[in-house]
């Protein structure tokens, strides 16, 4: 896959995707990210991309030429057509789902605002999706382009080196993760469930499942909500509940 990025701090988004499990993913070929500068498409000495918005009000918009200009050279990079995502605040909420879904195109196109943002006529004629990673506002688009590249990075085919750690992620059930515990066995901390030094592989399964539904029940109701579970699923949950109760009394 390939990711272009549109921004006015390139070396930012290339160092984060240097790093760990993405940069092994760009060493190993599965992923190859590079960043446009729109100082450099801009039509002037001082290199302007910024201007005063009509009708008055804080702060600069992003110049449509400047952007419009690194926009085409960046799609005339790669043969493959880009889906251009606008990361920004009003966008639609990033959820593992849409990651997994964009983790699938052989090419993606992520420009990032800064300022108060980009000209409206910009977005609407260049941009095929804006995302928006929380509901929060950054100072620019480059820390949310630099989630959504780790996040579609890690899912590339090759990039984690266990082949399953990424269905047992969590959300991608749209659950939470199962605690997890490393040696050593006794800690002044705690000690390890006994199960999972069992070796009774259905009986861990069983217990990972169930502190997954039970974590998804305490910290995130809303996700629980949006989850169809099974008989089995809804007989872990329950016994879970009853579990916590009595560990109140
Ligand atoms: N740019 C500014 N705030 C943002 C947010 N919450 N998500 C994505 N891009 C942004």
């Amino acid at each position: 896959m390939r990711i272009d990025v549109v921004t006015l701090f390139p070396e930012f988004v290339l160092q984060a995707a240097a790093l760990g499990v993405v940069g092994r993913a760009q060493e190993r070929g599965l992923l190859a990210v590079a960043a446009w500068n729109p100082r450099d498409f801009a039509g002037d000495a001082w290199r302007t991309v910024d201007e005063r918005p009509y009708g008055g009000g804080p702060g600069m918009l992003m110049l449509i030429d400047p952007l419009r200009a690194t926009l085409a050279a960046a799609r005339a990079a790669a043969e493959a057509p880009a889906h251009v995502v606008y990361l920004g605040p009003q966008g639609a909420r990033l959820t593992q789902r849409r990651v997994a879904q964009l983790a699938r195109r052989p090419r993606l196109l992520l420009l990032c605002g800064r300022y108060e943002g980009v000209d409206e006529r910009l977005l609407a004629a260049e941009v095929d999706e804006e995302l928006s990673i929380g509901d929060y506002v950054l100072s620019g688009g480059e820390l949310a382009a630099a989630v959504v590249i780790d996040a579609v990075g890690r899912l590339q085919e090759g990039a984690l080196n266990h082949a399953d750690s990424a269905a047992q992620d969590s959300f991608s059930d749209g659950l939470l993760d199962c605690p997890h515990y490393t040696r050593p066995e006794r800690h002044a901390l705690g000690v390890v469930p006994e199960v999972l030094l069992s070796g009774d592989h259905a009986a861990i399964r069983r217990w990972r499942r169930q502190q997954s539904l039970g974590r998804t029940w305490l910290r995130r109701p809303d996700l629980l909500a949006q989850v169809e579970l099974d008989a089995t699923d809804r007989r872990l949950l329950d016994e879970f509940r009853r579990e916590q109760l009595a560990a109140l009394r």
